[in-house]
Parts: C-alpha cells; structure tokens; sequence
C-alpha cells in the first residue's frame, strides 16, 4: 500500500490509535494532518512524524464544534489544496453507568464526541470529495455499536451505533462520486494510559472473563487497528462499501 502525495486527515491523532494510524500513513508516504484538543499533545507527534522524514501538519481544534471543524479544513485546504482521506477517529468513553444514573450531560458529551463529530467533519470533506471525484472516509466505530459496551456504557454503544449507521447512509450517498465510506468496530485496545488505567480498575477475575469470551485470549494493539483502517483507505478495498469491519479477535462476529 502506498499513500504518496495522498493528504490524510485524522481526528484525534494526537495519542493512542489515531496516533498509531498517523505514523502508519506517514510511513507509506502520505501527507498527515495530526489532530487532537491540545496543541502540545498535536505538536508532539507531528514533530515525531516530521522527524522520521514524513510530512506533517498539526491541528488543534475541537472536533465537536463546527466552527473549529470547518477552520481546520479550510487550513488544511489552504496548505495542500485537497484532502483525500478523511479518519474519524476521534472519540473515546467517560466510564460505565447504568442508564438510570446517566446524566444529560454525560449522555451529550460522549455523543458528541463520539458521533457529531463524524457528522461534522465529514460534512466539512464532501464538496471536496465530489469535485474530486475521490475520497475514501473511515470512521473509528467500536464494538459497543455492534453489540453491547463492556467498558464504555450506554451513552458510548449508542454513540457507536449511530456512527454504523451514519457510515451506510453516507456511503450511498457519496457512492456515485467515487467515494467510499466504511467504518471499523475495534474490540478493546489498550491504547495509552487512559486505558491501561480503566483495564487495571478490573480485577484479575474481571479481566480473565473479557479475555476468555475473546477467541484469540488477548486484547488488540493500535497497530492491528491502524493497519484495518490502511486496507480501507487503500484502492485494495475498491469494492467494500458502506461496511463494518470488525477487528476484535472473534469476540462478537456479525
Ligand atoms: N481503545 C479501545 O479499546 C477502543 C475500542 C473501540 C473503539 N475505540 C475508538 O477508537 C478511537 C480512538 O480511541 P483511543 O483508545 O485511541 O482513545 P484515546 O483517548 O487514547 O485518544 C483519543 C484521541 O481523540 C482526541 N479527542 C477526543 N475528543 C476530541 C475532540 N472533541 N476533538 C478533537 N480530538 C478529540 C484526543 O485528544 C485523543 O487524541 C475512539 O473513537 C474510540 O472510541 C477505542
């Protein structure tokens, strides 16, 4: 798979698997625009990049908001006059609870994390797209959209869910222009501190019971999702439209 002269945005490719995917991009030749909220944290890894030899843009904006989002297109355009691959990565969970002690603003946070931030940036890409006649959008869904959230709550599997959803509706739409949209639904990632940290909250019996109902016994790495999200970028994935990849070792196949 080659990206050359390819201009990819990720959404919260500041750390974890977004920052996973960002290095695997550059690797294969790509321009990367790096995002995440803190502009240290951006800095960081488009240095990483620049000092691998790689091309990089950093970002910081907030994905949740439109005028931050429709900002960081109009500078990505600026710069290199095109997107080609748009990653909606950026999302994440804030703990499990049960529906009865959700709260409303736990409940729009994590949707609007997680879910109108794929709406927003992918809004912001289309006209692009259809001029182009070319794109290709991923969206970071998880399992908690396919079944139910074993770490995340209700609030993080419908916020998955909807990303599904949102991924097949986009997909017809833009299908005519040559654009593809999938998503991916990644098992649990140990993916940085944050999550090292939720996993090490479970006890060992916990933690034992997640990996038993995993048929391969162990949880994923930033790099087995980052190289899912390569596939469906590259022209290999010419005939995937509109799917949901799975990558969690077996737990759930759908
Ligand atoms: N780690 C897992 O087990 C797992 C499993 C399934 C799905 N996912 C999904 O994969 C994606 C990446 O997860 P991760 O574990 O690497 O998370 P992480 O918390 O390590 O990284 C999340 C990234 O998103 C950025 N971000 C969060 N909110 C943002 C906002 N409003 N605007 C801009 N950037 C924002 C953060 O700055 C960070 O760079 C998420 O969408 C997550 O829901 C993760």
């Amino acid at each position: 798979m080659e990206f050359r002269g390819k201009v990819v945005v990720i959404t919260g490719s500041s750390k974890g698997i977004g920052r996973e995917i960002a290095l695997e991009f550059s690797n294969k030749g790509a321009v990367v625009v790096v995002n995440g909220r803190n502009r240290a944290e951006v800095q960081k890894v488009e240095d990483e990049i620049s000092n691998n030899g790689g091309i990089s843009l950093g970002i910081a904006a907030d994905v949740t908001k439109k005028t931050e989002v429709e900002n960081l297109f109009r500078s990505v355009i600026d710069k290199y006059g095109k997107v080609d691959i748009l990653i909606n990565n950026a999302g994440g969970d804030s703990g499990s609870k049960t529906v009865e002690d959700l709260t409303e603003e736990e409940w729009d946070s994590v949707i609007n994390r997680n879910l109108k931030s794929v709406f927003l940036c992918s809004k912001a890409v289309i006209k692009n797209f259809k001029r182009q006649k070319q794109g290709r959008i991923i969206n970071i869904a998880s399992q908690a959209g396919r079944a139910i959230s074993i770490l995340g709550g209700p609030h993080y599997a419908a916020a998955k869910a909807g990303v599904i959803g949102f991924t097949k509706h986009l997909a017809r739409e833009l299908v005519h222009y040559g654009v593809t949209v999938n998503s991916i639904a990644p098992g649990i990632v140990i993916s940085g501190e944050k999550l090292k940290d939720e996993w090490n909250s479970h006890t060992e019996e916990e933690q034992n019971k997640i990996l038993e109902d995993i048929p391969l016994k162990r949880l994923g790495t930033n790099a087995e999702i980052a190289k899912a999200v390569l596939f469906l970028a590259s022209e290999d994935s010419s005939y995937i439209v509109g799917a949901c990849l799975d990558v969690n070792g077996g737990r759930w196949m759908l």
